[in-house]
This record gives C-alpha cells, structure tokens and sequence, in this order.
C-alpha cells in the first residue's frame, strides 16, 4: 500500500511517500482502507518533536522513539471505509464508511490502517464527503469534551481564545448550538470564517487585548499555550469558569489555588475522545448544527506542504490529506 512515512523528527520534508506492507487485523481490529486524514498541528508537534507543553517532554520521548520515532506513518484522525474486520468484532462490518481517531496508534496517512474496535469510531455523517468527515473528530471531540466540562447555558456568554483553530471552531459551533453568547479571539484574517460559523463578537488578538474589556464572561475556554492566566480569570463574572486546553505547570499550580480561594474555577482537560462523543457529533452534523470546515484537499504526495501550511498557520480551516489519490 501506498503510505507517508517519516524515518526521523524533523522539517516537513521529512515525510515521504513510499509503498510499505499493508497491515492485518487481529481478532478485535478492524482494518480500515482510509480515504482522508487531517493534517493537525498534533501530526507536525509529532513529526518536528516539538511540543508547546515542555513538562510533556520525556514521557512522549519514552513512548514515541528516543531516536527516532517508533511509528512511522502519522495520522490520527480519518474518515474511511471498513476492509475487514477481527472474528471478535461485532459493532463494525465490511463496507461500513465511518469517520474517527485512531488515537495513539496513528496510521491514518496510509491507505489502510488497523485499529483496535474499541476506538472512538462511528458511522460517518451521511451530509459529508470522506475529507469533510475526516475534518471533524480532533476539533469536534475535542471541543465537545470541554463545552461538557462547561456547563454552558443558553444564554450565557463565553469567550474563546484559539478560535480559528481545530478545537476553537467546533467549541464556537458547539457552544451556539447550546445558546450561548460567543466572543471569538483569533487574528483578522479568521474573522470571516469565524462571522459565518455564527460568533456574536471578534477580537483580533494582534490588534486588541480581550483582557481589556473586564469581568464579563460566564466561560473562557482557551486554546492557546502562551495565553496569560491573569488575563483569563480576570474577564470571568463572578462564579465563572476557565477551561485551559493547553496546560502548563504553572497554569494547574494557579488553577488549584483559584479553585481554593476565589469563586471562580479553573480546569484543565485532556479530551478522552469515545465513541459515545463522536456519535453526538454526527448526530449534530445531520441536524445542521455543526459544519466542516476544510481549508484546503491536497494528495498525498503533498504531504510536506499539508504539514508547512498547518505550521505555519496559512490555512482558514482543516488541511485535508487524500489517501490513495
Ligand atoms: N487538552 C486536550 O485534550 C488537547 C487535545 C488536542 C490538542 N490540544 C492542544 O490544543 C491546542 C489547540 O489545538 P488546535 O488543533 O485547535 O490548534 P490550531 O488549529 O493551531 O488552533 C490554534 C488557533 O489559535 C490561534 N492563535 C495563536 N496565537 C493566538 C493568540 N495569542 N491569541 C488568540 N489566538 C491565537 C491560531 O491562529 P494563528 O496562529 O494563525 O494566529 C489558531 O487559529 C494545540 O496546541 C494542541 O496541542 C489539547
């Protein structure tokens, strides 16, 4: 099978496509013949080594490849369709297109990829092609884990920061569709994307601080690794809540000490991704309440410049990878 690999950490031209043995499933796999792949920012931290939480270091060193990396072929997020199954897998058959994750064990940016059954996978969105699909599970799962972990209600106002990413353009939908009043911070250039995805305020951070406007915001859910503590529990109403998707050490010293002496809360996540999030999530996509948002499809063999493009950031949307073409 065709497949992109990468033999070593480092620049985008490190990925390469190359033809490797396709993989077979075990009793309670499924084999998938992938048909699209996201390009995330996780895939470049993965491919350069070069992740924004540093206490995180080490422990993915271990687990990845000390020298080089253990698992050579990216991809954690797909859409695609089942080629076979395990003996003991029962919920998936044949032909069943479905879009997910498959987490840590990657694989996705080859034509087929075996995962475990129990992984967060469910039927695809009837409404969306395979790369629309394969846009959604990291900024859906994601977001939708921490507007749970929210309690938003209709209503209710919410600021958040990163959110022209993956994440923050699901959490804007996401957060809409449960009432909420949503402030958007991101650069200008994502200001369009972000009016037609439904948010009720823009604050472009290059021009503005959101930290200037006061206390005013029931939630803030922020995305972004050098965003100033401070600054976020200082625009939460009384009784308000900090989500941080991205926590630094300080951040969860500070967060225990919020919890303890204010009436505000802080909390810092790491999304589990289940298949139970990821069914609510085509659930919201049929009705219309979540769209896709895909930047750009690029073949496989343009791998390197999916990964410059996420990089660099010159993207309004997901970078799409379509395997097999
Ligand atoms: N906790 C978890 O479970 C979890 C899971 C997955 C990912 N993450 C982390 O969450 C982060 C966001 O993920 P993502 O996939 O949504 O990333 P992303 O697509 O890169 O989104 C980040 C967004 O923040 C914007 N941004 C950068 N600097 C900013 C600033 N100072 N103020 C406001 N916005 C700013 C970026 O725009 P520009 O750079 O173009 O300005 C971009 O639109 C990543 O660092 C990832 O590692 C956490």
């Amino acid at each position: 099978m065709k497949a992109i690999i990468y033999e070593e950490y480092g620049p985008p031209e490190v990925l390469q496509l190359r033809n490797v043995e396709a993989p077979k499933p075990a009793d309670d796999d499924v084999l998938i013949r992938v048909r699209a792949a996201e390009a995330t920012k996780a895939d470049c931290e993965l491919r350069g080594f070069r992740f924004s939480v540093k206490w995180f270091w080490l422990p993915l060193r271990i687990a990845l490849g000390i020298t080089k990396p253990r698992r050579a072929i990216l991809g954690g997020y797909f859409a695609g369709e089942v080629a076979a199954v395990g003996t003991n897998v029962a919920q998936f058959s044949v032909g069943d297109k479905l879009f997910g994750t498959a987490g840590l064990h990657m694989g996705a940016y080859g034509e087929y990829v075996v995962l475990p059954a129990t992984l967060a996978m469910a039927e695809k969105p009837r409404n969306m092609t395979f790369a629309q699909a394969a846009a959604v599970p990291l900024g859906g799962l994601n977001a939708l884990h921490f507007m749970r972990l929210a309690r938003l209600t209709a209503g209710e106002k919410i600021l958040i920061n990163g959110a022209g990413g993956s994440i923050g353009a699901h959490a804007v939908q996401i957060a809409r569709s449960m009432g909420a009043e949503v402030t958007a911070v991101d650069k200008a250039a994502k200001e369009p994307m972000l009016r037609r995805l439904g948010v009720d305020n823009f604050v472009d951070y290059q021009r503005e601080d959101f930290a200037q406007a006061g206390p005013q915001y029931d939630v803030v859910f922020d995305m972004v690794p050098t965003s100033s503590y401070r600054a976020c529990i200082s625009v939460l109403s009384p009784g308000g809540r900090y989500l941080c998707g991205n926590p630094r050490l300080s951040v969860m010293l500070r967060a225990l000490l919020t919890n303890r002496f204010t009436d505000k809360s802080a909390s810092f996540a790491f999304a589990k991704e289940t298949r139970e999030e990821l069914e609510a999530l085509r659930k919201m996509i049929e009705d219309g309440k979540i769209i896709s948002i895909v930047d750009r499809e690029l073949p496989m063999d343009q791998a390197s410049k999916a990964h410059r493009l996420v990089e660099t950031e010159e993207r309004c949307g997901a970078i799409v990878l379509l395997i097999g073409t």
